[in-house]
């Protein structure tokens, strides 16, 4: 029998055992901004056999089972998954950008005139990094913050008083934003696929793309699926 049903949440999936975001990935089922959608939802939306997903998902989980123990943010305190994904996901994306940015501007300068795609993904990729650094900024500086104070940590007595559910719903609508660009980039260059002719540069560019888009996703995902809703029922039980 297998493990997995069509009913269940691809967000819930990845909780519950991380690696399976492999699976994801690779039929490009978003479990991180789309992590609410049911798994049979999502293989419609894709026009992907639920039958053969499901058994990809068990496939995988047995691979994995035979593996030592992935980590889990779902066993981590608020507090420090709140300090993980800080020094992790946001210094790789800090990291990250002004590369890519450079890598963008060159490639869409030197070879714009062959591929015009070339300049949108630049602007598409500039947009994104001014998005992701205003909103991580927001998440270091008042969500984050908030979340730990409602355990007590960073200082906090766990009674701040100020409601962290309109912070959460910002950043979710920020990270659907963020989901959009990501996939525009991945459209535009083809699933991150060079052409023939593409310089080291130009490889090198799409490489880190691909690699960003991932972390990305697992960035938000972290967020969108753990963090936010674990942080959001234990504002409830204090209330
Ligand atoms: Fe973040
Ligand atoms: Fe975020």
């Amino acid at each position: 029998m297998n493990r997995f049903e069509i009913s269940q949440t691809v967000g819930d999936i990845v909780t519950r055992e991380p690696g399976l975001s492999r699976v994801f990935e690779s039929l490009g089922i978003d479990y991180c901004c789309g992590g609410k959608m049911a798994l049979g939802d999502a293989c419609q939306r894709r026009s992907l056999d639920p039958q053969v997903v499901l058994s990809k998902l068990e496939d995988e989980s047995n691979r994995s089972a035979a593996m030592p123990p992935p980590f889990d943010p779902a066993a981590m305190s608020l507090t420090t998954l709140a300090d993980h994904i800080e020094r992790t996901h946001h210094v790789f994306v800090k990291t990250e950008i002004p590369r890519l940015r450079e890598m963008a501007a060159k490639v869409a300068s030197v070879h714009g005139d062959r591929d015009a795609r070339l300049a949108t993904v630049r602007d598409t990729f500039d947009g994104l990094a001014a998005e992701m650094t205003s909103h991580m900024m927001k998440e270091e500086r008042i969500l984050f913050p908030l979340i730990r104070q409602l355990e007590g940590g960073a200082g906090g007595d766990g009674s701040c008083g100020h409601s962290i559910s309109a912070p959460i719903r910002q950043m979710e609508s920020e990270h659907e934003q963020a989901g959009e660009a990501l996939s525009a980039l991945n459209g535009l260059t083809g699933g991150y696929t060079p052409p023939e002719w593409a310089c080291n540069t130009y490889r090198a560019f799409l490489d880190g793309l691909q690699h960003f888009e991932r972390d990305l996703h697992e960035h938000i995902h972290k967020e969108n699926n753990v963090l936010f809703p674990r942080a959001l029922s234990r504002e409830a039980l204090r209330n």
